[in-house]
């Protein structure tokens, strides 16, 4: 069922943003370019060391999906790997490909293509990552379907996916309508202003396990002024472990780990992640 289906009429399924007045509402925050310009102002780097041992064990070919502005994708280039980035924003991949052009060395190629739906010219990959809950935005059970089945066939006998989930702790589900969580608060020193993000819960679908949120930025100059101020409404759809499992199984991966965090540490009641390594079968063509 669509979102729009299932009574949330302003929302945009499908690659594309609803914008009323300042506030978006949209499949997904990053295809709008003003968001997609404060991604990097976060600065995120405690999985890499994960991604970079797993793609060094399985070999040289990595495929990135939902790669965004580059953030997991560049170090491995720069670290010698032969990287493929797929990404449905055109922004985020304009990003990251400016900044692979600052690295001559790499051996990367990006491509704007949808997740559910994707189709390269190589099936060769040694490993394939979906970092940073990216999965999420795949609100619906065909479309998670549809996304594990096109990494699968885009993997080499016995090739391995890595992707990472939140592990959705029942405080988290639970929390009411208009309860805020203050997300993220720092100075961007390039940019010469402070940026905040707090998300708020616009409501909860237990029957769909599709939460909308809403993402409030503000960039703030340092007398305290609002420069911009941004809301964005988006769903958000948490998948349980053992639901995560069989989806994997049923693609066709084989699930080899469960990580509670990104150093490799037990999945147990309390972890906030849940990072699960899939093997496709070395027999499977
Ligand atoms: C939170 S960002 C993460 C980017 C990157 N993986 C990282 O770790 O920094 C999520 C990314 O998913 C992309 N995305 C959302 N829905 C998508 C879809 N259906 N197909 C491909 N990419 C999608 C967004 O454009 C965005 O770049």
């Amino acid at each position: 069922m669509s979102l729009a289906a299932a009574g949330y009429p302003d929302f945009v399924v499908h690659d594309g943003i609803n914008r009323t007045g300042a506030l978006v509402r949209a499949d997904q925050p990053w295809g709008d370019a003003q968001l997609a310009e404060l991604y990097d102002a976060f600065v995120f780097e405690g999985d890499l060391p994960l991604y970079l041992e797993l793609a060094g064990g399985q070999g040289q070919r990595v495929l990135e999906i939902a790669c965004g502005s580059g953030r997991v994708l560049v170090p491995l280039a720069r670290a010698g790997f032969d990287v493929v980035g797929i990404d449905i924003s055109p922004h985020m991949l304009a990003l990251a490909q400016a900044k692979l052009d600052a690295v001559p060395s790499a051996r990367a190629r990006l491509m704007q293509t949808d997740m559910r739906d994707f189709r390269l010219d190589r099936v060769d990959f040694d490993l394939a990552i979906c970092a940073v809950k990216s999965f999420a935005y795949l609100t619906e059970p065909d479309d998670q379907r549809r996304c594990l089945q096109a990494i699968l066939t885009h993997l080499r006998p016995g090739g391995v996916l890595a992707i990472d989930f939140m592990h959705p702790l029942p405080d988290w589900v639970a929390a009411p309508v208009g309860s805020m969580r203050d997300d993220l608060l720092q100075r961007v020193p390039d940019r010469g202003y402070t940026l905040s993000r707090v998300e708020s819960v616009v409501s909860t679908d237990l029957a769909r396990q599709v939460r909308i949120i809403r993402s409030a930025y503000e960039l703030i100059d340092d007398d305290g002024s609002i420069r911009a101020k941004h809301f964005v409404e988006w769903p958000y759809r948490w998948t349980y472990r053992f639901e995560a499992e069989h989806l994997l199984e049923r693609a066709g991966f084989r699930v080899e780990a469960v990580y509670g965090g990104y150093q490799r540490e037990p999945f147990t009641a309390t972890s906030t992640a849940m990072i699960f390594v899939g093997r496709k079968s070395a027999t499977r063509p």
